[in-house]
Parts: structure tokens; sequence; C-alpha cells
């Protein structure tokens, strides 16, 4: 007899280096926990269904438990020769309680184990991934809430624009977070569904009972189409595509952080703990982690991609290029577990430097809009208002100076609807202040904000 678990049609074996292609263990061992957590189900089920003997369910489950615990004491020792998680611990079974183990697979196929393993690993992880995602929101809300009379430039085009709060800034953040876990969490409709009794693809002449074996699981619903349920990998792209959303907002929150950490900005400092020295400039700080999560974005796309493309085309039901959707995805939940807690880290630790912030937003022109609203305000068209501000930003420019230092006679050259007051509302504070629209930068709107904020975590 062959070596192998379906080698019985076979007149020769493959050589190594063959089989080591074909091999998935190197990686599907990562579903070790699950495979058997199916099995558990699967062989209680056929128990409950009179398809085995309760004495032979009594001893595969035994035989399971014993691999469980050897599992969890990293006792296990995978073969390439057995090919993949399912069929390694198929073997081991056998080994351990004799050919009774050889019941386990009856009315099952590696095509619905395997995704029934991928349904039951997503399912815990994604749930991690969503504490997470909250834990650094959590960090975002602290840091906004102590800043929230903190003043910054605003910015567009990486060009300054407007003062508002920091809190304001760094509460963006919040809210993409926050959706981004909204996805995480609507996603788990479609991964908490149970594949197991599709068989290899069309169902199985032996009177399972799915929903049960589904129940023992903790599915809360079973595929309703066999061929779909050995066929779809669609909750893995989400998956690959909600981690490329997360860290697309990561990377950009990254690449901020890196710019305020430079000397040109000096917004804020990064704790010692986030970043690294070099090795020749013995000056140097740098913001290694940001950066890493910056390029750590690329892969996740990457792993979408790679997976969609696999997908592209192949034909139903189970097709061995489905074996390429693993490393990816174990890729990128390393990629996000990670980015995300050291993001939380680098976000509570950071220091914002608020004098910095307080000069940055009194030497700029960041309150024209201000000067062209007070204008408006006093009944000037703002197409109008707008050219008389830009006509005084230039004369400010020309000497040196900033909107707040021009005398009000140089002002009024310009527009006699100027008047002693527009120095109140030309102050970075009250440009902040009175931005009270909702959703607005407005201390109130954002003090607001926050505590709704925490009202969803
Ligand atoms: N290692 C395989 C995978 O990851 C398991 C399913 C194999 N099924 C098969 N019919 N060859 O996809």
């Amino acid at each position: 007899m062959s070596s192998k678990a379906w080698g019985g049609r076979f007149q020769k074996s493959a050589e190594a280096w063959v089989d080591e292609f074909g091999a998935s263990i190197g990686f599907d061992q990562q579903l070790v926990t699950e495979d058997l957590e199916g099995s558990i189900a699967h062989v209680t089920m056929l128990g409950k269904c009179g398809i085995l003997q309760a004495d032979e369910v009594d001893a595969i489950l035994k035989g399971l438990h014993t691999l469980q615990e050897k599992a969890e004491n990293q006792e296990l020792e995978f073969k390439v020769e057995h090919e993949d998680i399912h069929l390694n611990l198929e073997k081991m079974l056998i080994d351990l309680i004799g050919p009774v183990g050889g019941k386990l697979h009856t009315g099952r196929s590696r095509n619905d184990q395997v995704a029934t393993d991928m349904h039951l690993f997503l399912k815990k992880r994604v749930t991690e991934v969503i504490a997470l995602i909250k834990k650094l929101q959590q960090a975002i809300v602290e840091q906004a809430e102590a800043h929230i009379d903190t003043i910054a430039p605003g910015y567009t085009h990486l060009q300054r624009a407007q003062p508002i709060s920091f809190a304001h800034h760094l509460m963006t953040y919040f809210w993409m977070l926050e959706r981004d876990q909204q996805r995480f969490t609507e996603s788990m409709k479609r991964i908490d569904v149970s594949p197991l009794g599709a068989g290899a693809l069309a169902g199985t002449t032996f009177p399972i009972d799915r929903e049960l074996s589904a129940e023992l699981m903790g599915f809360s619903a079973v595929y309703q189409n066999s061929i779909d349920a050995v066929s779809d990998r669609d909750f893995i792209v989400e998956f690959l595509s909600n981690s490329s959303l997360l860290m697309a907002h990561l990377s950009r929150f990254a690449e901020e952080i890196i710019i305020w950490s430079t000397d040109e900005f000096k917004f804020i400092e990064l704790d010692d703990a986030f970043s690294t020295g070099s090795s020749i400039m013995p000056q140097k700080k740098n913001p290694d982690m940001a950066e890493l999560i910056r390029g750590k974005a690329g892969r996740t796309y990457g792993n979408l991609m790679g997976l969609l493309t696999v997908l592209k085309g192949i034909p139903l039901a189970y097709n061995k290029d489905m074996q390429e959707d693993k490393e990816g995805m174990f890729d990128t939940l390393h990629t996000v577990v990670g980015s995300l807690k050291i993001f939380e880290g680098m976000v509570r630790t950071m220091v914002v430097n608020e004098e910095v912030l307080h000069k940055a937003v009194h030497n700029d022109f960041s309150n024209a809009t201000e000067l062209a609203d007070y204008l408006a305000t006093k009944g000037m068209p703002f197409r109008e208002a707008h050219e008389v501000t830009g006509k005084l930003v230039f004369t400010c420019i020309q000497k040196g100076i900033y909107l707040l230092d021009l005398p009000l006679e140089e002002m009024q050259k310009e527009s006699t609807l100027l008047e002693a007051d527009v120095y109140d509302v030309l102050a970075p504070v009250a440009a902040v202040k009175r931005r009270h629209s909702l959703g607005g930068t407005g201390f109130e709107q954002v003090t607001k904000q926050i505590q709704h904020a925490k009202t969803l975590l």
C-alpha cells in the first residue's frame, strides 16, 4: 500500500521534490487548531447521526484530543510527504489509534475540510483584529482629549490652509478606523458560515447533519450550495480587502507621524521605544516603525491582488490553485496585527509639541479665510472679499509680515469695511472657535465629537 492517503490508484510515487512543490504543510500547519476543531465536530456529528458507532467515535475523539494536547505543546511533527495539515493529522490519528482513525474522513473531503478550517481561523482572527482596532481608537481618543485646545495648522496640498484643533486632526483617523472596524464586523456574517458537509463538491450519500456540525463549531449558518461551499474564497478576498484599506489608513497616519517628527516640523516627538538610531550618525532618531507600517501597506495590497488573480477564471469547483489562498492571508494577518499593536503604542506615547504648533499657526497666512469671511459678513460678495484678502496677503509677503501685523490704515486701503475688530477674528484661536458647523473644528464641536466617539468604543 502506498504511503499516500490517496495512493491506491497509483503505480508509482512522485519524487520527493515534486511532492514538496505540491505540499502546503509548510504553511497550513497554522490551521492545526482549527483542523482538529473541525474534525471533532465532524466525528461527533457522525456519531449522533448513527453513521459511526459510539465506540468508534469515542476512540477517534480520544485520539483527536491527544493530538490537540500535542499541538498545544508543539509536539507534532509534520511531514512534507503527507502534503498538508489534513493528511498529516489523519496519518497521526491512525498511527495513534489504529485503522478506526480512517473512519474520521467518512462523508467529508479535504475540500470542505480546508474551507471549514479557513472559516474557523478567520472568524477568530477577525475578532482579534477588531479588538486591536478599538485599542488604537482608544489611544487616539486619549491624545485627542488632551489636545482639544491645541491649535495647529491644517493643510491642503501640504500647504498651510486653516487653523484647526489638533484633536480634530487626530480624530480623523478615529473615524477612518471606525469604518474599518465596521467593515471587518460586517464581513463576519460571511465568515461565520460552515462549508462542512459539502464533501468534495456534490454533498454526500451519508445521512449527515450539516446544521449540527455547524452548531458544534459555533457557526451561525451553513452554505446552501455544496459547490459554492468548496469554491468560495471571497470571504478571504474580503478580509484582504478590508485589511488593505485599514493599512491604507495606517500608512497615511504613519506618513504624517514621519513628517511631524522631522526637524522641519517638530510637531511631535516619538517615544524612544518606537524609534531607532543610525549606525553612523549619532544624532539620528528615526521613525522606523511608522516607515515600516507605511511600507507594509504595499504587501497587503499585493496579497489582495494575488488572491484576486488566483481566483480569476478558475472553473468550479475546487482546483489546486486555491491552495494559494493561504500564505497571503497569513501574511496579511500578521502584518495587520503587528501594525495595529505598534501604532497603538506609538500614538499613546508620542509627545505633542504644543509650543511649536502654537508658533507655527501664528506665523502663517492660514487665517486669510477669516479675513475674507469677515468682509463677506459685512456684505461684500465673497469673490470680491477673496480678491481683497489676496491683495492684503501679497502686501504682507512683500513686507515680510503676517496679517495680524498689518496696520489698520494699510488694510483700509483695500477696503473701508475693515475695522479694528478684524484683529479679533484673525486670531487663530478665534478662527478655530468660530467654526461651529456640525463636524467642524470649533472646540465645542470637537468636544462633542470626542464624546460621541467614546460611546462607540
Ligand atoms: N492543501 C489543500 C488546500 O490548501 C487542501 C485541499 C486539497 N484538496 C484536493 N482535492 N487536493 O487547498
